[in-house]
């Protein structure tokens, strides 16, 4: 197939992508748990390019850096600052002219020629990072071959959505789900395509 492509989605219960606070949702772990292991450590090995639009790339970079990470941080947070710092990242911007991040360029343009390019490009899986309007924009277009999705169990009722008004419908494999602890669920899908698009 070549390099898949795998959207991730972190959202409320009506699709807001927002960091809300519910039971559980400040708990302190010290290993990484299903919801981290899914999206980002199991990834490590065959993931080498994180595609994030320009809100969520400045926000990673102030955060996720190995940098940002402090002795007590939990082992597992380390290893991902690390990751991110050494994987390729493809900020998408009009106004950012550096990346100011290592391993990190900036493209702009129509997301599917850009997608088109990247896929051409040498390297290994690639995971679209967000944010909502981004990944919006790859549910629009179709360009995922595969979405994981963490929903919270919140109503949040403001704040960028996910989804949005497309021309026709989009079918969905299941092919895992999990529940979590505090009530999140895991979902990953493939799309269906063919007749069911
Ligand atoms: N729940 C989550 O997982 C999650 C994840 C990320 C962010 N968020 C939240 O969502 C908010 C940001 O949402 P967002 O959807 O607006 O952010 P975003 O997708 O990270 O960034 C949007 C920006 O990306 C750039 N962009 C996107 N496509 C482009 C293209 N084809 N060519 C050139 N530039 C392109 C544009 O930047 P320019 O203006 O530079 O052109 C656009 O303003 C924040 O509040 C954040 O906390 C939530």
């Amino acid at each position: 197939m070549g390099r898949k492509i795998t959207a991730n989605l972190y959202m409320t219960l009506d699709g807001r992508g927002a960091f809300p606070k519910y039971p559980g949702s400040d708990r302190v772990m010290k290993e990484a748990n299903d919801f981290w292991r899914d999206m980002w450590t199991s990834r490590f090995d065959d993931v080498t390019t994180v595609i994030m639009g320009r809100r969520s790339f400045t926000g990673h970079r102030r955060v996720w850096t190995e940098k940002a990470r402090t002795p007590d941080d939990p082992q597992y947070l380390i290893d991902y600052s690390r990751w991110l710092d050494r994987v390729e990242k493809v900020c998408l911007s009009t106004r950012l002219r550096s990346p100011g991040w290592e391993n990190s360029r900036v493209m702009k343009g129509d997301l599917s020629k850009i997608v088109a390019k990247i896929k051409k490009e040498k390297g290994g899986n690639i995971i679209a990072e967000g944010g909502p309007r981004l990944i919006l924009e790859f549910i629009r277009k179709d360009l995922a071959d595969d979405y994981r999705l963490v929903m919270q169990p919140v109503v949040y009722g403001r704040g960028p959505n996910y989804w949005g008004a497309l021309s026709k419908q989009r079918t969905l494999k299941l092919l895992s789900s999990k529940t979590m602890e505090d009530g999140e669920l895991l979902l990953h899908y493939e799309p269906v395509r063919g007749r069911w698009k």
